[in-house]
């Protein structure tokens, strides 16, 4: 099973404010939606709060270490290696890491893939992604201008790790 990740990710690192995302990137959104729909995702509980719902058309897996946490619709599980194991056992062929920061700092050393969207913007936040670039080479590139629905520019970028 690969473990992918997926993020969004502003030129000064950060990737949210006050518990939400610092932007609205609606050609982002859809990407995410091509990308992860049909396969399983990886959350921290602080993202799914944000969701507010599992995602649809994908198998939700919700970190916690709340043993009384529910979230309908969706697997809750007390670590990431709990997750990844549930996932690879139920026959997934690639995993999606989808943050937030917490979950990206833990999960880092372990993705295969990076689907990383760089804002091309210095945006004020208080979550930042880590530190990831050793051993990973650029696979594609696709810019992405501002519009009316997308906040600023992107580069889209896929990035796997070399063996
Ligand atoms: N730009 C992007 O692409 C992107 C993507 C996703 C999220 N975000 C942003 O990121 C922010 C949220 O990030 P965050 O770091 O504050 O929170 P988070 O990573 O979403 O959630 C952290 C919580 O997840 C649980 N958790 C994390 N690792 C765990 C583990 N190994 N085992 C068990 N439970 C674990 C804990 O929940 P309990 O406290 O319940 O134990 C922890 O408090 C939001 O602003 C969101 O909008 C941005």
């Amino acid at each position: 099973m690969l473990i992918s990740a997926i993020v969004a990710v502003s030129e000064n690192n950060v990737i949210g404010r006050d518990g939400h995302l610092p932007w609205h990137l609606s050609a982002d959104l859809k990407r995410f939606k091509a990308i992860t729909t049909g396969h399983s995702i990886i959350l921290g509980r602080k993202n799914y709060d944000d969701i507010g719902r599992p995602l649809p058309n994908r198998t939700n897996y919700v970190l916690t270490r709340n043993k009384d946490f529910q979230a309908p619709g969706c697997i809750v599980c007390s670590s990431l290696e709990q997750a990844i194991e549930a996932a690879k056992a139920a026959g997934e062929t690639e995993c999606f890491i989808i943050g937030g920061a917490a979950v990206y700092r833990e999960a880092m050393p372990l993705v295969d893939k990076l689907y990383y969207t760089k804002v091309l913007s210095h945006v004020d936040g208080d979550v930042f992604f880590p530190e990831w670039v050793e051993n990973f080479a650029k696979k594609s590139e696709e810019m992405v201008p501002a519009d009316e629905k997308n906040d600023f520019p992107t580069l889209y970028q896929v990035w796997v790790r070399e063996k």
